[in-house]
């Protein structure tokens, strides 16, 4: 495995212990986003959790429905408790961000804004001095 999908699932597995019972989940995109889908799926089993999500993809939607999760969306649930999503690019310091790479930026644009909080889950490699500029990532 390499260090970047290490980074990742440790990112995932991070914003997974986040989840609350009975709560509403928006879900990004991306495939940090399907880590983290997979890590609360097993969490959801164990622990017997209530908990519905909010796709932002088709992508997203398939993975949850193939885990056996419970899917909505923001006609019937118009505040999620929690969102999760990828990024594109993060810049250091401000942590202002870059999402679209993945093409389903309306869809996370409006469930990201309207959750009472977003976490957003990324590895090193996302990282840049200057967004739109190269990032920052060391390889090992
Ligand atoms: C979707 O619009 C994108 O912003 C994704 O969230 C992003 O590309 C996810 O990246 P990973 O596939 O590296 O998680």
């Amino acid at each position: 495995m390499s260090w970047t999908d290490k980074a990742r699932i440790s990112a995932a597995a991070q914003a997974v212990r986040e989840i609350r019972d009975n709560t509403t989940i928006g879900l990004g995109s991306g495939n940090t986003i399907l880590r983290a889908l997979e890590l609360a799926a097993e969490r959801i089993k164990k622990e017997n959790l209530k908990i519905t999500f909010i796709p932002t993809s088709y992508q997203t939607e398939i993975a949850a429905k193939k885990l056996g999760l419970k899917t909505s969306d923001l006609q019937e649930d118009t505040e999620p408790d929690l969102a999760l999503d990828g990024a594109d690019q993060i810049q250091w310091r401000t942590l202002d961000l870059v999402k679209g790479g993945g093409a389903a930026l309306l869809r996370e644009k409006i469930v990201d804004s309207t959750a009472r909080r977003l976490i957003i889950v990324v590895d090193e490699k996302k990282l840049a001095k200057t967004l739109g500029g190269p990032n920052q990532y060391r390889s090992r």
